[in-house]
């Protein structure tokens, strides 16, 4: 049974791939890359300076799911470059390289810069929860702040192309999807974090996040990641990555059922380790044989 999956022209050997900001290290993304059943590698999200992120503790698990406020701690575009350059070296498989900006300029910027080590895709995150905007929310909260990003960036960078990561923290998602998609997004990924929400530490009295609130990932979200990556498939027409609480080969169809062509795996990583991947393409497999599906293309969307 043959899982190979084209996104945005791109092969990958399996709809299989890691999200944005749970393996940060570049030796274990080189080590993550290794591992079968994962097709894509997405980078922690760059922003142009270094960032030292919230104060600890920045994540934290409850029964379903994780809850985290790394405020997006990243070593800055000028080391994240020598980090891409060496991953590129060790691995073949697909680079997202995910950028964040705080002011909409930003963003050519940092495209411009990460352009220079040809990642196969920039992901532009739009939507982290715990880290505000001048307005005082994620860009991705508006559809048409959110399609100002992207226009900003294809008007610097036209051979790369660009996925627009959306917040399920908005209104109308369905709207966001289509003004970034007539803004020149080249696909979609769904969803970030969401919430905020918090949890409590009744010895100290206090919330367990050092930053009191946070983003949730993980179990919990996965029904509105469901609805949202649907939402999306029944308005536009780019290909979308479909995230949110995947963690078993049951979970990755659901998604794809959905709408999406590539599935991100995130939190799943904390308890399956990086094994999981293997894991859930083994088990698809059979999901496939057992329901006759002949390929995931005739399941893609298809409630
Ligand atoms: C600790 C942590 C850090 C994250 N950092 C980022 C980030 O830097 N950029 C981003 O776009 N998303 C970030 N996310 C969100 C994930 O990429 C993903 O959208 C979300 O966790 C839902 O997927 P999951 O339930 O499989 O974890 C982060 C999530 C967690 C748990």
């Amino acid at each position: 049974m043959n899982l190979k999956t084209t996104f945005c022209k791109i092969k990958f050997s399996s709809p299989l791939i890691s999200v944005s900001g749970i393996v940060v290290d570049t030796n274990r993304n080189i080590n993550l890359s290794k591992i079968k059943g994962v097709s894509g590698i997405t980078t922690k999200s760059i922003s142009i300076l270094p960032r030292e992120g919230n104060p600890i503790p920045r994540v934290a698990s409850f029964k379903v799911g994780y809850i985290n406020s790394v405020g997006l701690r990243n070593p800055g575009v000028h080391q994240a470059i020598k980090d891409i350059k060496l991953l590129k070296q060790k691995t073949n498989k697909p680079i997202i390289v995910s950028i964040v900006a705080f002011q909409m300029m930003e963003f050519s910027l940092l495209v411009q810069e990460i352009a220079k080590c040809e990642p196969d895709f920039i992901e532009l995150n739009l939507s982290c929860p715990n880290v505000d905007d001048e307005a005082g929310k994620p860009f991705a909260t508006d559809p048409f702040i959110a399609a100002i990003a992207v226009t900003e960036v294809k008007k610097v960078i036209k051979h790369i192309p660009i996925i627009a990561k959306l917040t399920p923290n908005t209104l109308d998602i369905k709207r966001v999807a289509h003004e970034v998609e007539m803004a020149g997004a080249d696909a979609i990924s769904a969803i970030n974090t969401t919430g905020p929400g918090m949890l409590i530490d009744i010895k100290k009295r206090k919330p367990i996040i050092g930053n009191r609130v946070g983003g949730i990932s993980g179990q919990a979200i996965k029904p509105i990641a469901l609805r949202c990556v649907n939402d999306i498939f029944k308005t536009v027409k780019i290909p979308i990555i479909g995230i949110g609480g995947i963690s078993s080969a049951q979970d990755a169809i659901e998604m794809i059922m959905a709408g999406a062509t590539l599935v991100g795996i995130g939190s799943a990583i904390y308890q399956g380790g990086q094994k999981i991947f293997n894991t859930i393409e083994t088990e698809m497999k059979s999901i496939l044989i057992t329901e006759k599906i002949k390929s995931l293309k005739t399941i893609r969307g298809i409630i």
